[in-house]
């Protein structure tokens, strides 16, 4: 592996980060220590377990479909100092029982993982029921979550996704295959309130899940009607631990700080956090995670020069991940916006940044710029996808009746994984 000067400088590619990027942010550039809990009351928290696994402090990265790969859990593994858990981004079920060449690669974890994470995708029981199987019998992963979330038009039209919940019969078949198939692993679910207003589905589907034998649940407090827009309800949350207080309820939706996670478990009573679009271009989030909940460090305010050094890691991983090290830093473009959010970049650098195709052309880049500009004022905002969506295509006929016993073809299954 080539040595980089510049802004990589001290970056030692691999697994491990001795005294690397991620060392680096921790460490410095730091704002106060943040008061254990900035309301002064302590914070009702417990033991979050998944089953066998003791998540503590209870933060969990959030599936991001093209995003939580096995580097950007490694990333965000290293800033958390190994705690928390990290899923991973979305699995077809259909794909993984067919052994997809591409699937295959997305259901890689890195061996430092544990508990390994996986996230997956499907409409239909029995699909579902031998995938769960597969990971089961050929250890593929110690965790398994069921993604009813997606609001992605082409997956909600034919009933799959966030519009699945609706058809109660068809949820709880597919989390009973799941969980009769599963073994000893766990298997929890991540759902939204609902397709629209009119049609709340959290609260029955919560319910199904603890009658299921589902561990733990997530709830993002948006309707997929909402897309990403408006701002998540916490008090759904909140009310869904009320009515499942059997099980851990994870809330997750608009937490873009530490501080905010904090605030997210006092006000819902929930039992930990997810945190998705906070992450994009700040896996040292986790870092501040793990330092509010145990009250003990100080959050991460990177200067340019630090911020470059992650982002040089994060490419790096990925093309050791993906065997290549132009499709890893390509891969990372997607990246580049999130990074360098709120610094003082000109537009020709950031859009050069955006197509850079080799390490030694982003790490060349990169010393273009102005690195001893500190962490941007407002760069901790919302971030990611933030815009809305009216309506909710759905199959014909499909809001009838939400306990008729409708199956949903295939095809609103996403042909590949990850999508
Ligand atoms: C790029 C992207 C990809 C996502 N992919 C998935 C996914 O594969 N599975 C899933 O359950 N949710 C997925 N989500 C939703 C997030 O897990 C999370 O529920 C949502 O972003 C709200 O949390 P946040 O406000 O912390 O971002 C995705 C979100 C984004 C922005």
């Amino acid at each position: 592996m080539r040595k980089h000067d510049g802004p990589g400088e001290g970056r030692t590619p691999g697994h491990n980060d001795p005294g690397g990027a991620t060392a680096r942010v921790r460490d410095n550039g730091r704002s106060p220590p943040p008061p254990a809990d900035p309301e002064g009351s302590p914070l009702p928290m417990t033991q979050l377990q998944i089953g066998p696994h003791a998540v503590q402090p209870p933060v969990v990265l959030a599936p991001m479909a093209g995003i939580t790969n096995a580097p950007f859990r490694t990333l965000c593994r290293e800033f958390s100092g190994g705690k928390g858990l990290f899923v991973s981004e979305m699995i077809t079920t259909r794909a993984l029982v067919e052994r997809n060449e591409k699937t295959m690669q997305l259901i890689h974890f890195d061996e430092t993982e544990k508990p390994r994470s996986i996230q997956l995708y499907g409409v239909d029981p029995d699909t579902v029921g031998k995938a769960v199987r597969m990971i089961a019998e050929e250890d593929l992963a110690d965790h398994i979550d069921l993604n009813f979330g997606c609001p992605v038009p082409k997956v909600t039209r034919k009933g799959g996704g966030s519009a699945l919940p609706y058809k109660r019969h068809l949820l709880r078949s597919i989390l009973r295959e799941a969980v009769s198939n599963a073994g000893e692993l766990p298997v929890t679910m991540k759902m939204r309130k609902g397709i629209d207003d009119d049609h709340i589905t959290y609260l029955d589907a919560g319910r199904i899940a603890v009658e299921e034998g589902v561990t733990a649940i997530a709830l993002h407090g948006r309707t997929a009607a909402q897309h990403y827009g408006g701002t998540a309800d916490w008090d759904a949350i909140a009310r869904l631990k009320e009515t499942v207080p059997e099980i851990p309820v994870l809330g997750n939706g608009d937490i873009w700080s530490a501080d905010d996670a904090l605030r997210m478990v006092r006000e819902t009573g929930c039992d930990g956090v997810v945190v998705g679009r906070g992450c994009l271009g700040r896996p040292w989030l986790f870092g501040d995670l793990v330092a509010a909940f145990e009250g003990t460090g100080t959050y991460a305010k990177p200067t340019l020069k630090e911020v470059a050094a992650v982002m040089l890691r994060h490419a790096t991983l990925l093309g050791e991940w993906l065997g290549d090290e132009a499709r890893g830093v390509i891969d990372f473009r997607k990246h580049v916006a999130w990074y360098t959010k709120g610094f003082s970049i000109g537009s020709e650098l950031r859009k050069k940044l955006a197509i850079a195709s080799s390490l030694d052309e982003l790490d060349a880049l990169m010393s273009e710029l102005d690195l001893d500009q500190p962490w941007p004022v407002g760069a901790d905002g919302p971030r990611g996808r933030t815009s809305g969506r009216n309506r909710v295509v759905l199959p014909d006929g499909w809001l009838d009746d939400p306990y008729d016993c409708a199956g949903v073809t295939a095809d609103a299954e996403l042909d590949t994984s990850g999508g």
